[in-house]
């Protein structure tokens, strides 16, 4: 690790100009420095550097740090490997923690690892470019296929020969070990050669080390799989790992989108054909480890299917995972029998592009498209359907998306948007308990742990019960600071439609809720709250009225910024953005970039062609009182409904166990105070956040 004084070396000597002028062209504009962003494509700068505040920010993309982050971010490295560059660039020596013995050996044993498949890589490769053989089956077919030199180049395309242990004895020559390339999977137990006579596809880490291999099949008449991969290994999780990945990143990163395609050739294929942002997901189907992947570098995915209706209509049902992940996907279905490689070399790559930016559906409107055509005259297959898609919209977790599509599907499938937003809500309801139920058993599993002396790895279980009030008897409702003053009595306000809703904060997105309130802290945490009062910050307004339920926030993370945020206020430390980018903690760095970006990143073709409502919405930044105010009345909406249920409980109990007509009377006193409170405090909702 790092040492702290070191991290603060860095941080206090490099400047944000220097660092970005390195590969931006800045002109001095004011007190700031303008330029075109390397982030996203502009013809216009809107990036801006401020080396007063010594941060960057594009206000065309929204990305925004410091130099550490913009390392980060340009050259898509770790918070580290961002320091270590930084360091070297100003001449600063890193002192480094003692790492543990353990760690250091495991570490060794890791990097023993990948140079020896960088061995693996680099004698195949040899064997395609130098040997006879590799050149007359490997190199010919490769060309043959149109790849050119530059990319069996920057792919490190090889051969691996017919003989029985042509690389085995190379690597023990060199001083390898046999049980080394068995773990690695490039031996097989039988001492041979795992991949004989075949062209080989090295397959790369994010950070570009060699992890493991797919080969092609080229003798044609043997009964083989037409491709191999290397077995899972230590370093080679085939879940976790997307072909293309390293040589993608950058270009992911700067179009904001990422490709996904099925084959390793269709990967090599495209970026010949000069689009970058391409992964493949290697023959599975795509795993959740593998979207996160793709999130780190973009949350829109563009799917594109070889043309066969039979598997598209397979590959669309494991699609709801990557709605799930909150990501934006669409999708494009080439013609029929091509696939990405084959049709890319047929139209060339301006057809290409042309055809899967006009062909790109949004997924699932292509879904309902597809299956609904399919359905045609059946109506009894078609409210089957209704289901189907009802299901994928529900995966999505943001509650305003999930009520834009609903107005599209209704006008696609023709049914009432009412009849899909119940539907909706009915699943999101039920897929919300078994959360919440999820989480109780993981609490029980939590305190029996802990009850057993044995601690939980750090992070898998939510913390433990916060500090409830068991007797209602008890509870804070005399307490004036804990619920805004509170008049009028009957029946509770439902909360408003979520088409309605300004910011996706309703009742059953506990997570939104919470996000929220994190996202005002730490990008307007500093800022004056009242002008008439200069002492009331943003942080400390909302904190003042959230304290005491502190306790009551479902997500380890946004609790720590919320606990962290009132120690600040009470100590005086000023609640800034860079404060939390520069934060010690990686979650919290993480989570402050996160906020800090427009918080809507629908993708813009899809609003230019759906004019919706979001276009009318009010840009994030431009009301945080307002939003400080709701976030807070959702949030103990939120808490109250958790005591109104556990008041029900105690009633319940003491009505079935009859333990008195006084218990009675106090929980139905309780539980009609609750409500009154709720009543109130809904109302509020309402009138500020819909408008
Ligand atoms: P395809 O059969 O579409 O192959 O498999 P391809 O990529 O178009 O290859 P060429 O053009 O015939 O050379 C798609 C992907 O599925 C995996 C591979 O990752 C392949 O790239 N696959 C396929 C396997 O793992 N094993 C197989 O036997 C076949
Ligand atoms: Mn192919």
């Amino acid at each position: 690790m790092i040492t702290k004084k070191t991290i603060n070396d860095i941080v206090e000597t490099a400047r944000i100009e220097d660092v970005v002028g390195d590969y931006v062209n800045l002109k001095k504009r004011g007190a700031n420095m303008l330029g075109l962003c390397p982030f996203h494509n502009e013809k216009t700068p809107s990036f801006t550097v401020s080396p007063a505040k010594n941060i960057y920010k594009c206000f065309g993309c929204g990305k925004g740090g410091d130099p550490v982050n913009f390392i980060m971010e340009h050259e898509s490295v770790s918070y580290p490997e961002s320091l270590k560059y930084l360091a070297e660039k100003y001449g600063i020596e890193i002192e480094e923690t003692q790492t543990s013995q353990a760690h250091k050996e495991e570490q060794q044993k890791l990097d023993s690892l990948h140079v020896l498949n960088q061995f693996a890589r680099d004698y195949y490769h040899d064997s395609l470019l130098n040997t006879d053989i590799g050149k007359s089956v490997g190199l010919s077919y490769l060309k043959k296929r149109g790849f050119t030199d530059e990319s069996i180049e920057k792919f490190g395309l090889g051969y691996a020969p017919k003989d029985k242990d042509a690389l085995t004895q190379a690597a023990k020559r060199k001083g390898y070990k046999g049980q080394q390339l068995k773990k690695l999977g490039l031996t097989s137990k039988y001492d041979s050669d795992f991949f004989r006579d075949r062209v080989m596809f090295a397959i790369h880490s994010v950070s570009g080390k060699v992890i493991g291999f797919g080969g092609r099949i080229m003798s044609q008449n043997v009964k083989a799989p037409k491709y191999v991969n290397t077995p899972e290994t230590e370093v080679y999780n085939k879940s976790k790992v997307l072909y293309g990945a390293y040589f993608a990143k950058r270009a992911i990163r700067k179009t904001d989108e990422c490709i996904l395609v099925e084959g390793y050739t269709d990967v090599v294929s495209l970026h010949q054909g000069g689009i970058e942002n391409v992964v493949a997901s290697s023959g599975t189907s795509l795993t959740v480890d593998q979207i996160r992947l793709v999130k780190r570098y973009t949350q829109n995915m563009k799917i594109l299917y070889d043309g066969d209706a039979a598997g598209v209509k397979a590959a669309l049902r494991g699609l709801d995972l990557v709605l799930e992940q909150d990501m934006n996907v669409k999708v494009v279905m080439l013609p029929e029998g091509e696939d990405p490689d084959s049709y890319l070399q047929s139209v060339g790559s301006e057809a290409f592009k042309e055809y899967i930016e006009s062909q790109a559906k949004d997924f699932i409107l292509f879904k309902s498209e597809l299956l609904f055509s399919e359905a045609k005259g059946d109506p009894v297959r078609q409210a089957g359907l209704i289901k189907d898609i009802v299901g994928s919209i529900a995966k999505i977790p943001d509650p305003l998306k999930r009520s834009l599509y609903i107005k599209e599907c209704s006008h696609l499938m023709k049914v009432e948007e009412e009849i899909l937003m119940n539907e909706v809500n009915l699943i999101v309801t039920k897929s919300v308990t078994q959360a919440e139920e999820q989480r109780k058993k993981d609490q029980r599993q939590y305190a029996r742990k802990k009850a057993n002396n044995n601690p939980p790895p750090p992070g898998n279980f939510p913390p433990p019960p916060g500090n409830f009030p068991t007797d209602p008897g008890n509870f804070p409702t005399e307490d004036p600071s804990f619920y805004p003053d509170d008049q009028g009595y009957g029946e509770p306000a439902p909360p408003p439609p979520p088409s309605l809703q300004r910011r996706p904060a309703p009742s059953n997105s506990a997570e939104y809720q919470e996000k929220d309130i994190v996202r005002l802290l730490i990008c307007y945490g500093g800022q004056i709250f009242d002008k008439e009062n200069e002492d009331v910050t943003v942080a400390r307004f909302i904190l003042s009225n959230i304290e005491d339920v502190l306790d009551d926030f479902d997500n380890d993370l946004y609790q720590r910024v919320a606990r962290e945020c009132l120690d600040m206020t009470i100590d005086g430390t000023p609640i800034t953005p860079k404060y939390f980018i520069q934060h010690e903690d990686k979650d919290f760095r993480k989570l402050a970039i996160d906020v800090l970006q427009p918080e809507f990143e629908m993708s813009p073709n899809w609003l230019d062609k759906h004019d919706l409502p979001l276009r009318s919405q009010p840009m994030p930044e431009a009301n945080f009182n307002l939003d400080s105010i709701s976030a807070i009345y959702w949030f103990k909406l939120r808490k109250l409904d958790k005591l109104i249920e556990r008041n029900k409980a105690s009633m319940k109990k003491a009505i079935d166990e009859k333990t008195g007509e006084d218990d009675v009377m106090k929980t139905m006193k309780i539980h009609q105070k609750l409500m009154e409170i709720r009543k109130d405090i809904a109302l509020k909702v309402n009138t500020v956040i819909v408008r």
